[in-house]
């Protein structure tokens, strides 16, 4: 079993910079479903859910090519089959942007109902709520979802909850339907953004990503033949913010785009901590233990979810208490009884949770339930007096690139041992 080894406490200093979007990476990649030709995606993360991604679109019967670790050249004018291996689209939760992509290509596609972090009820009603309102036929049965259409009609939706998933996979399922549809109550995150200019770039009619009314006019083919670069990924970006504060450091974080990060930089400078705006890279300090604050976790330009527990990591060293509110997901405070192991003061109820500062964490054993609390428990490692073993890391590397090298790069005592 592979674990983290952070010897702490140190001050994170110097350089990062940032890898392609998680998020919109496993969103751009089913979309390629919907070019009938080739595309070029650069600024691809290397982390296990884009190669989980790929995986799938070869099971369909897209031609992938592995220009370097980060670019990927895919065909997928030849799509053989409409049946997603089951195995492979319940391991991880973007598996259900295969559904949007391929109803709009195909008319048909059967895929296991989708895995990912647990944080408690994750439902699809809105994603197929979108589907039927299309026109298609949606079952959930057995563990699977089997969409068909005979035809793609667009429509008005109207989004009962602001969803990132569901206002991706319906623009997806939208494409290339007849007529123009319109999502309103969309989901504004930087990724839907990304989704739709690349769309766009490969020939879709899409407008109005990122307010909260989206139109899209169905366009016969995509035909591709276009190169698009993924975006910067925010959460990346806003968790080594978060560990130059927590960790009492000083980082230039490059390749970000810091109007993506203005939520993050408010609370930064509430918690007494500096920040100066580049555009394109944030230089982020702290010298002084942070002040409480109080946090609710919103869609975007809100507080992510996303970034809620590396946040808990600064507050539980703040002075003063804080109050977190996440008002996304249910289980979202697993992460601080593994803080709590290490000295934190946290006391979470239901979808609150109390940090009553404390002067310092100490190393101890921890395991991280998510991906987001894997980061977390790595700032909370660099901040900790003596040895803090991270265990679980599956959940890490499905979304950050290279996490330990670049800690280690900016001073941390981090090393991958395999027990
Ligand atoms: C995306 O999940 C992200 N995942 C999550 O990131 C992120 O936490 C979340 O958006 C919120 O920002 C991907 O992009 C792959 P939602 P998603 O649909 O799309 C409810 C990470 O750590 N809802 O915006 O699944 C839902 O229960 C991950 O990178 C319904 O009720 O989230 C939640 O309360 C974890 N019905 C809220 O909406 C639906 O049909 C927002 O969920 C859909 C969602």
């Amino acid at each position: 079993m592979e674990k983290l080894v952070l010897t702490g406490p140190t001050p994170l200093k110097g350089e990062v910079s940032i890898s392609g979007a998680k998020n919109a990476a496993v969103a751009i990649l089913p979309a390629t479903l919907l070019i009938d030709g080739i595309c070029t995606i650069e600024n691809l993360p290397n982390i296990s859910d884009v190669k989980l991604s790929c995986e799938i679109l070869e099971s369909l019967g897209a031609k992938i090519t592995w220009n370097t670790k980060h670019s990927i050249t895919i065909d997928t004018s030849n799509i053989i089959t409409t049946k997603a291996p089951l195995d492979l689209t319940s391991k991880f939760r973007a598996s259900y942007y295969i559904i949007g992509s391929m109803l709009s290509r195909k008319g048909d596609i059967e895929v296991g109902m989708p895995g990912g972090c647990k944080l408690g009820a994750r439902p699809i009603d809105q994603h197929i709520k979108g589907f039927e309102a299309l026109g298609a036929n949606v079952i959930v049965e057995n563990g699977k979802i089997k969409a068909k259409a005979k035809k793609l009609i667009g429509t008005h939706i109207y989004m009962d909850i602001v969803s990132v998933g569901a206002t991706i996979n319906v623009m997806l399922a939208s494409v290339l339907a007849e007529g123009t549809t319109t999502i309103d109550n969309a989901a504004k995150e930087p990724h839907i953004v990304d989704v739709a200019n690349f769309l766009n770039t490969m020939g879709a009619d899409i407008r109005g990503a990122g307010t909260d009314v989206i139109k899209i006019n169905g366009v016969k083919k995509l035909n591709g033949n276009s190169t698009y670069s993924v975006v910067p990924d925010q959460i990346e970006a806003g968790t080594f913010m978060l560990a130059a504060v927590a960790s009492k450091g000083d980082l230039y974080i490059k390749n970000c785009i810091t109007k993506h990060l203005e939520s993050i930089t408010a609370k930064i400078i509430e918690v007494g901590g500096n920040v100066e705006d580049y555009g394109d890279s944030i230089h982020v300090w702290c010298d002084k233990r942070p002040n409480k604050a109080n946090i609710k976790t919103l869609p975007y330009p809100g507080f992510p979810t996303d970034l809620q527990p590396q946040m808990g990591v600064v507050l539980s060293l703040a002075n003063g208490t804080s109050i977190i509110n996440e008002s996304i997901w249910d289980s979202r405070f697993q992460y601080t009884e593994e803080l709590n192991k290490m000295g934190a003061k946290i006391t979470a109820q239901g979808k609150t949770a109390f940090f009553e500062g404390v002067k310092k964490l100490s190393g101890a054993p921890v395991y991280s339930s998510d991906l987001r609390a894997g980061a977390a428990l790595i700032i909370a490692g660099v901040c900790a007096e003596g040895t803090t073993d991270i265990y679980n890391l599956e959940h890490i590397d499905r979304g950050y690139e290279n996490i330990e090298e670049k800690f280690r790069n900016i001073g941390a005592n981090i090393k991958r041992v395999n027990e």
